[in-house]
């Protein structure tokens, strides 16, 4: 549903247009010390502002509303609130009869059965991740000292980013990324063998992030062409630190005391400007469609900070007693 985690647990609700998106966390710890000024950094660097990101501009100020008292958690649910603001509800109207190739309005149509707010993506809109990285500035004070940090290797296959987001945007056009995580300090033995393995897990909540096609862990799906002999990760100490991390500091589904290192593909922004040829489900007529409203060009440029966000909730649910 829209809840994710058990000990450290997070709900997200609001749509894009409507007047405010949130979260819920319970589970904090009472007495972790936290403040407005403590989500600024994390929150700035999902705003959009750079080339390629959509000018769609919000204060992303979070309004915490019950669970802080005198600047200390409290230990009932900390709800926290962002409002709307800057949005323009009419560049989606063509969208309720010619769905967007590739966005969910026609997958959000049919689960909703056409009662879904469906401006500006509705609850299917990145405007929603604000709220998961408010969860991960939280998170991650749980789980100190570990550390986590994502940065975009690629975008659209190619590492000279901004050259290929700015000929993606002159296209009228969009380009996906690859993002790569990697978490240091995390002790072994958080995880289980099978159905919450720490590699589920990571990526339930990673594909929880809107967009995202793949994940892999340490030589991923190059591993299928590996050796055992090239693959193992040999043992360095009796702690279990290892020569390589090819298995990206899981074995088991349990953490091996190496770092947790894995990789993310972002698919390209569904909404383009380029024209496209899809189906008019009001009267079952093929048509042109064009991407109307502000979209990214790269929403992968914006997704690192949310992939942290996600790894330290998945570790914070771990860590806690
Ligand atoms: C931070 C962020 C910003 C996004 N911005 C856009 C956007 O401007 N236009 C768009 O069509 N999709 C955007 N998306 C992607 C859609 O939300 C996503 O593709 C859509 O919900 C369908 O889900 P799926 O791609 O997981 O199938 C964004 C996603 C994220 C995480």
């Amino acid at each position: 549903m829209n809840s994710f985690g058990y000990r450290f647990r997070i709900t997200l609700f609001g749509e894009s247009h409507g007047p405010l998106i949130g979260v819920v966390i319970d589970g904090i710890p009472p007495g972790l010390p936290l403040s407005q000024g403590d989500f600024v950094q994390d929150l700035n660097r999902r705003k959009s502002g750079q080339p390629g990101t959509t000018p769609r501009y919000e204060e992303d100020l979070p309004l915490i509303k019950a669970g802080l008292y005198r600047g200390k958690c409290t230990g009932a649910p900390l709800v926290i609130l962002f409002e709307n603001r800057d949005f323009s509800s009419k560049d989606y109207e063509p969208f309720t009869d010619i769905p967007r190739p590739g966005h969910a309005d026609f997958t959000a149509k049919v689960k909703y059965k056409g009662y879904n707010d469906s401006r500006g993506g509705g609850m299917f809109s990145g405007r929603l991740t604000t709220a998961l990285v408010a969860a991960g500035v939280v998170a991650k004070k749980i789980i100190a000292p570990v550390n986590v940090s994502a940065s975009l290797l690629e975008a659209g296959g190619s590492e000279k980013i901004e050259e290929t987001v700015r000929q993606a945007v002159e296209a009228g056009d969009s380009v996906g990324g690859l993002i790569e995580c990697l978490a240091d300090q995390v002790p072994a033995g958080l995880g289980n063998p099978f159905f919450d393995s720490l590699e589920s897990l990571l990526a339930h909540a990673v594909f929880s992030i809107p967009g995202i096609k793949g994940i892999e862990f340490g030589s991923g799906f190059h591993s299928a062409e590996m050796r055992g002999s090239e693959h193992n990760d040999c043992l360095k100490d009796k702690e279990g630190h290892t020569l390589t991390n090819h298995s990206g500091g899981v074995n088991g589904g349990i953490t091996n005391g190496n770092p947790l290192l894995f990789r993310v593909a972002v698919k390209p922004t569904p909404t383009i400007t380029l024209p496209q040829e899809t189906v008019n489900i009001a009267t079952s007529r093929m048509e042109m469609l064009r991407g109307t409203g502000r979209h990214d060009a790269c929403f992968a440029l914006r997704v690192p900070v949310i992939v942290e966000a996600m790894t330290a909730v998945v570790l914070a649910d771990y860590l806690l007693p």
